[in-house]
């Protein structure tokens, strides 16, 4: 990601000089980690659990073993969910919008889906004939672009107008991404079950990221983790984005638990795409879970 490397460098180089100024422990965090853990600073949460992580830069699925401990269940195959709805919301031009003009795109989608219809239009769910945990958006982005193009051609539009429709659209495009997320979080949990990953007192699913604080997809998660018996656990929106808080608890956590606490830091370097934990995203496709059916359309 332009950009991002010479973010974490002067993250890096500051962070490098305030600990030997005073005198502190080093400790590299793990983004995505982070974001997968901060919950556990709300509440007490044992290990293990399943993680949704979704934000502007990633889509993934996670079972959490331990703070240093993850099996990656499913990852984007392209673009995240929040990087495709900002996409959309700019398409839209929402940031001229009067009500979205200090908003991210996925929250005016937010917005503005709360009075759209979402079955004004029909977009495709994404990979719903592979059985896997795997997510994909760019594909749904270019369906949502088309019918953009083609609304514009029709109402006359000037770039940089809103459509009249847009609330429509933005409805039916938070449905469908929200309904791809739903299904794929369904199937990690039936592949936990069925492998016995998951503790049988209080399973817990744990969702974070910045597309996390989207109440809509918080309901349809809720219809996935009531028809399977889970517990779902969101951090309060202002946790889910990124934050300084999160970063803070991870080096917590391990510090208490003497894990990854670096005493020499002279070649220490930031990782701009380290994955996260073990991938098993292949084993959770071989088993090719179908899944039983289940409504998931809630009021927009
Ligand atoms: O976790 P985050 O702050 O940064 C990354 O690590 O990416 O997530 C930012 C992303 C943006 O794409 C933003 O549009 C999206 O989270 N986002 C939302 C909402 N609030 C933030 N997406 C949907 N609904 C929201 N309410
Ligand atoms: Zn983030």
């Amino acid at each position: 990601m332009p950009g991002l490397a010479l973010s974490l460098k002067i993250g890096l180089d500051f962070s490098l000089k305030f600990v030997r100024l005073h005198e502190k422990p080093f400790i590299p965090i793990h983004h995505m980690e982070a974001h997968a853990l901060t919950v556990r600073m709300l509440q007490p949460l044992d290990f293990p659990f399943l993680v949704l992580l979704i934000s502007g830069g990633h889509s993934l699925l996670a079972l959490a073993k331990g703070i240093d401990e993850f099996l990656l269940l499913g990852k984007t195959l392209d673009v995240a969910v929040g990087d495709s709805l900002d996409k959309i919301a700019r398409r839209l031009s929402l940031r001229n919008h009067p009500d979205c003009l200090t908003l991210s795109g996925g929250q005016a989608i937010e917005l503005l889906a709360k009075e759209g219809d979402q079955l004004a239009f029909h977009f495709t769910s994404p990979m719903e004939k592979l059985y896997n945990c795997n997510f994909s958006f760019a594909g749904f982005q270019r369906q949502v672009t088309m019918e953009i193009m083609k609304k514009e051609t029709e109402e006359g539009i000037e770039k940089g107008q809103v459509l009249s429709c847009a609330k429509d659209i933005a409805a039916a495009s938070q449905y469908t991404a929200a309904s791809h997320i739903a299904k794929r979080t369904h199937r990690a949990i039936l592949f936990c079950k069925s492998k016995d990953l998951l503790p049988q007192h209080n399973p817990t699913l744990v969702v974070s990221g910045g597309v996390a604080s989207n109440e809509y997809i918080r309901q349809i998660l809720k219809i996935v983790t009531d028809a399977t018996g889970l517990h779902l656990l969101c951090p309060p929106s202002k946790l889910c984005t990124d934050n300084g808080v999160m970063i803070a608890w991870n080096g917590i956590e391990r510090l208490k638990q003497g894990k990854g606490i670096m005493s020499y830091t002279e070649e220490i370097k930031y990782e701009p795409k380290a994955p996260l934990g073990l991938d098993i995203t292949s084993e959770v496709k071989d088993a090719a879970i179908k899944l039983p059916p289940l409504k998931l359309r809630i009021r927009s």
